[in-house]
């Protein structure tokens, strides 16, 4: 059995995967793994929001790049500076668009602020999840960035759409008064308002991208974690939150680097990863454990290696 027979069944408008998990357990290889086993049966997009860029390096892909694998398998490593300053002057340029009366200069320090502002990155990973939805793929493959920056992604749609509802209600009050002010006077009066239109696109935007993040059949997340104490309590704090948070199950809980009993065992682990083993078969969720190839995986042959390695426990 392979890793996406223990995902299935999978719709296919996109179906997102999402991988996520502690940096260096293996999440770049697992999504490599699975991106390559869905492009036989749709085409899929690996999307890599990992900032590690371990991606690239497998692939022979450099920066930001795309790279057409064959044509069921492409491939999307973002640069998430690029991105930034991308999406900073598009908020510039709809500022300006909707707010005509912003001077320059004030233009300039929101540009800055934006730019500084503590949630841009999740911001950046948000919108590209949101272009892979739209997209024509069958399959998107997310390798995600270390585990804290990814869950307050997944977070963002909730708790921008609570936002939204409040800013809508204020700007509908503030068009409804110069509506009201306008015929008092006289004056005829437009009453579309840009602001409020784009409040509207937004809201639609986010209860799209909260509908798909939170169902389980249009998206699956695979959790991936190495026997070692730190890696398995992310991998419960993830379970944790997207059961609170998002309300779905993840699909697949991956143990990658597994050694052979014998290993273990000569480097008193062997107790250990029993443990991390029979912990994982207790979520009642199908699991997968990846031996550890013996060397560091780097290229594609490695990754062909390692898909001898896989066993999968389908619950
Ligand atoms: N099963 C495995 N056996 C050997 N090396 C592995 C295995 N899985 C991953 N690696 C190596 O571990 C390192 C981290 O893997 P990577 O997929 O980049 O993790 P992440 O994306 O979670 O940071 C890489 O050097 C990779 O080659
Ligand atoms: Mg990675």
């Amino acid at each position: 059995m392979s890793l996406v027979d223990a995902l299935e069944p999978l719709s296919c408008c996109p179906h997102i995967v999402v991988v996520i998990g502690k940096g260096g357990v293996g999440k770049t290889t697992v999504s490599i793994l699975i991106a390559m086993e869905l492009s036989r049966i749709g085409k899929t997009l690996l999307l890599s929001l990992d900032p590690a860029k371990h991606l690239a390096r497998y692939l022979g892909l450099s920066g930001e790049d795309f790279k057409e694998v064959n044509n069921h398998l492409h491939v999307r490593q973002v640069s998430i500076e690029k991105e930034v300053r991308r999406l900073t002057s598009k908020y510039a340029e709809l500022l300006q668009e909707i707010l005509p009366s912003l001077a320059v200069l004030n233009l300039d320090n929101i540009v800055n602020a934006i730019k500084y502002t503590p949630g841009v990155e999740e911001e950046v990973l948000l919108s590209k999840i949101s272009e892979a939805l739209r997209s024509e793929y069958n399959y998107v493959v997310i390798d995600t960035p270390p585990t804290g920056v990814t869950l307050r992604t997944l977070a963002l749609p909730k708790l921008y759409l609570t936002w939204l509802s409040k800013l809508i209600e204020i700007r509908e009050r503030i068009v409804s008064l110069r509506y009201v002010i306008a015929r008092t006077l006289g004056k005829s009066v437009d009453v579309r308002d840009k602001a409020l239109l784009k409040l509207y696109d937004m809201r639609e935007e986010f209860k799209l991208l909260d509908s798909v993040l939170c169902s389980d059949a249009r998206a699956s997340y695979v959790l991936v974690a190495t026997p070692e104490p730190l890696p398995m309590y992310e991998l419960k704090e993830t379970y944790e939150f997207l059961k609170s948070n998002l309300g779905v199950k993840p699909r697949l809980l991956v143990l990658n680097k597994v050694l052979p009993d014998s290993i273990a065992f000569e480097l008193g682990q062997q107790e250990m990863q029993k443990d991390f083993l029979k912990e994982l078969g207790s979520f009642g969720i199908s699991y997968a454990v990846i031996e550890h190839l013996r060397k560091p995986t780097e290229n594609m042959s490695d990754i062909e290696a390692l898909k001898t390695k896989i066993k999968v426990f389908k619950q």
